[in-house]
């Protein structure tokens, strides 16, 4: 089992799109483990984006991110890194696939809703960055038995 950081981001959250989000992972079958909605400061912006601190970009996306709530949720799930990540589809909404979430709803590189992160590396850094230990609430959900065989 693996966990993951997605954040829905501020356009997700102006765009009212919160919802419509939230339920493309709870109807793949993953578990919301953690989830809250928060101000990311430019402090925290500076630590989860430090590979990108450098790049020409880099001001206009800590001004977007902290310019509105985001909603920070841990994800539960086999496979979980990569699933959201192909879920997501490609940085650019422009670029990304149809039927992803940024191929749906997206039209832009910067503002493309979701964040989650790219690695185990990463979402060990990244979950640890948003969440402490006891905001994790890790559960059995009923309904395993009718999501996947035992041996799977
Ligand atoms: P995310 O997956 O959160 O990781 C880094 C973010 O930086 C990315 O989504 C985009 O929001 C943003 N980003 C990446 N590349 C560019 C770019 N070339 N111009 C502007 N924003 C970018």
């Amino acid at each position: 089992m693996e966990r993951t950081l997605v954040l829905l981001k501020p356009d997700c959250v102006q765009r009212r799109l919160m919802g419509r989000i939230l339920s493309r992972f709870e109807e793949k079958g993953f578990n919301v483990i953690a989830m809250k909605m928060m101000q990311v400061t430019p402090e925290l912006s500076k630590q989860h984006y430090a590979e990108h601190v450098e790049k020409p970009f880099y001001p206009g996306l800590e001004a977007f991110i902290t310019g509105a709530p985001v909603v920070a949720m841990i994800v539960e799930g086999l496979d979980v890194i990569q699933v959201v990540r192909d879920m997501l589809g490609a940085t650019s909404g422009l670029k990304a696939a149809a039927g992803t979430i940024r191929g749906d709803f997206s039209s832009s590189r910067q503002m493309n809703l979701v964040h989650a992160s790219d690695g185990p590396e990463a979402a060990a850094r990244e979950m640890g960055l948003y969440f402490s230990a006891d905001e994790i609430c890790s559960y059995e959900p009923t309904l395993t038995p009718w999501l996947r065989a035992d041996d799977e």
